[in-house]
């Protein structure tokens, strides 16, 4: 029996995925998975069982290795870098450490002017050298096998954290201070637009052939509040990074801002499973691809159910260009990691 990372199709994973990111022709679908470098591989449990998470990330060898393990594992077209969405965070002079099954949290959150004003914006491979000393590693252990996929959480993903101080389910600080003090609220969202910029554009040059910006906390606001507080520092993002890489913009919970999001101008949208994935693809823009769709809970219903749901999004994506396959969010940690090797094979036709 060929082994996940056998040879399909007549494309190297990195030129599928990256063609479909640029809308051009594709042999097979390409296929990547959120949050794959993590959660749900015993190997990688075995690694964090030997070294706490920022020592993981902060080691370039540590972090290529497990970013390396999904792909080895489930032949996905897309290598996830092994990190998290704050680490931007470490140049800004805001302390903080991301917690076992807790997440990201913050001692001294950001609660007034004074806090904002204290940020710091710093030049991105100092600040944060080891992300893009890892991405250098990546680029060449990696080879064509699959395309080196970089990331950041959004600005606003970012403020609801260090606002907040932790996860929350509504980020009542965040929000708070948002309509309450929009003033400083701009400010915030300036700075970071300007970090996540700088960390974005200095993982390309360290060679990450696409990035994605993860706005997790997104579906928190309505449309008004979007448009006002979030969406021009999102467009900014992607502007300054057009022509350097394809970008992919991030979140769930969205189908009333799908529109919006797709205005902001990234090359793609990645969706959750709200909407069936034509029904959302028609609410993006002219030429602009597509991403994610399957609910991630659907896996643990066993192989025959994930077949038929990704049977479905094929179907609804009918060969178009510019689709990459992939979850409506990350993986669950306690997906099963055989179905997932199962399903790239299927999206791959094998
Ligand atoms: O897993 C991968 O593919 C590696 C890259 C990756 C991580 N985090 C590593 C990680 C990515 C792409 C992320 C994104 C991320 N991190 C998001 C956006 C995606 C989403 O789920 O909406 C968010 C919101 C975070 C913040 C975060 N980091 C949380 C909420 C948690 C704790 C819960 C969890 O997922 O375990 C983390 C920790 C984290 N980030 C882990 C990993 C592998 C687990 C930490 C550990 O191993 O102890």
């Amino acid at each position: 029996m060929p082994s996940a990372t056998d040879t399909i199709g007549t494309m190297t994973g990195r030129a599928r995925l990256l063609a479909a990111a640029r809308r051009e022709a594709v042999d097979v679908t390409p296929v990547w998975y959120m949050r794959q470098a993590g959660r749900c591989l015993p190997e990688y449990r075995e690694l964090r069982a030997r070294c706490p998470f920022m020592e993981v990330a902060r080691t370039p060898e540590l972090a290529v290795e497990a970013t390396l393990m999904p792909v080895e594992r489930f032949g996905v077209d897309g290598a996830v870098l092994f990190a998290d969405i704050m680490l931007p965070l470490d140049g800004m002079g805001v302390p903080f450490r991301i917690e076992p099954k807790v997440g990201p949290v913050i001692d001294s959150p950001i609660r007034t002017r004074a806090d904002v004003e204290r940020i710091v914006i710093a030049d991105a491979e100092e600040a944060t050298g080891y992300v893009m000393d890892a991405l250098r590693l990546l680029r060449r252990e990696l080879g064509d096998r699959a395309a080196s996929l970089g990331f950041s959480g959004a600005p606003f993903t970012l403020a609801c954290y260090l606002i907040e101080g932790h996860g929350s389910r509504e980020y009542p600080r965040a929000k708070a201070l948002m309509y309450g003090d929009p003033e400083t609220w701009h400010l915030l969202m300036e700075k970071l637009t300007e970090v996540v910029t700088r960390y974005l554009t200095a993982q390309i040059a360290a060679g990450a052939d696409a990035i994605q910006l993860f706005d997790s906390w997104l579906g928190l606001l309505g449309t008004e509040a979007y448009a006002e507080f979030v969406q021009p520092y999102t467009a900014r993002i992607f502007a300054s990074l057009r022509g350097l890489a394809p970008t992919i913009h991030f979140s769930t919970g969205t189908v009333h801002l799908l529109d919006q999001i797709a205005a902001t101008g990234p090359d793609l949208v990645s969706v959750d499973w709200r909407l069936p994935l034509d029904e959302a693809w028609s609410r993006l823009a002219e030429g602009q691809g597509i991403q994610g769709n399957l609910d991630p809970t659907l896996l643990m219903g066993g192989w025959d159910v994930t077949r038929r749901a990704a049977d479905d999004i094929l179907r609804r994506a009918g060969g178009r260009a510019g689709h990459l396959f992939n979850l409506g969010h990350g993986i669950l940690p306690e997906t099963d990691p055989d179905v997932l090797t199962e399903l790239t094979r299927h999206v791959h036709g094998e």
